[in-house]
């Protein structure tokens, strides 16, 4: 399974990018809102794409297909690399079947059901992006709903990617892995979190307090 980051911040993106773990970054309409208001989104989203170089999803703010479509082709006129990224609503579906139709990779996201998916990869989706932290906070289950859909991929044998996004904590990526999700997008914090672990900082030090033991030794004889 691929590790995207999802987020704008290119201080964190270059962090993470520096540890050679990721593969893609997922931004979104409300990502984008906390970065610096006077830089333009697709200045940022350079910078991004020059950090990282791989997968690049820019999410359109049209809720009507033309629109959609319309501001796929500007998103393509300054990236042409990027994934185009739809909302899960009839209209999007409908971009969806258009930009496939030219070969135009779609990430369908806000995806909350099976069926959802389904239909989002009938349209020609590329990706589909389920929802895990916002199924849960709604006291759904987020991993049974990532499971159902992984199920229903491997019976069908769907080529759409499933990407595993509103990862909150770092048991939504153990579980992502183990359902099939092709991808988990995570924030900057849960993917620095689910790094650590008491042991390894543990070991560590007493690796490095024995170390300077010996060095000591060494000088001493
Ligand atoms: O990028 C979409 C998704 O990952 C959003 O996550 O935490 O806002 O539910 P969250």
């Amino acid at each position: 399974m691929q590790l995207f980051i999802d987020s704008a911040n290119r201080d964190e993106i270059r962090t993470v990018a520096g540890l050679g773990i990721i593969a893609g970054v997922t931004t979104n309409p409300s990502l984008l809102a906390k970065e610096d208001p006077t830089t333009p989104v697709e200045k940022i989203i350079a910078e991004i794409h020059q950090i990282v170089g791989g997968h690049i999803s820019v999410e359109v703010v049209s809720t009507d297909t033309d629109g959609m479509i319309r501001e796929a082709e500007e998103i393509l006129s300054w990236l042409p690399e990027a994934t185009i990224k739809i909302p899960m609503i009839p209209a999007g579906l409908a971009a969806v079947a258009r930009l496939s139709q030219q070969e135009i990779p779609t990430n369908v996201t806000l995806v909350f059901s099976p069926v959802q998916a389904l239909a989002a990869a009938n349209a020609g989706a590329t990706y589909v992006s389920v929802f895990l932290g916002r199924l849960d906070d709604a006291g759904h289950d987020g991993i049974g709903v990532l499971e159902d859909v992984a199920e229903i991929w491997d019976v069908q044998g769907i080529e759409t990617q499933i990407i595993a996004a509103s990862v909150r904590h770092p048991m939504h990526i153990v579980r992502a892995a183990k359902a099939g999700a092709h991808i988990a997008t995570v924030p900057y914090k849960v993917l620095m979190q689910s790094l650590k672990h008491p042991l390894t900082d543990a070991g560590l030090e007493a690796f490095l307090r024995d170390a300077a033991k010996r060095q000591v030794q060494t000088v001493t004889v």
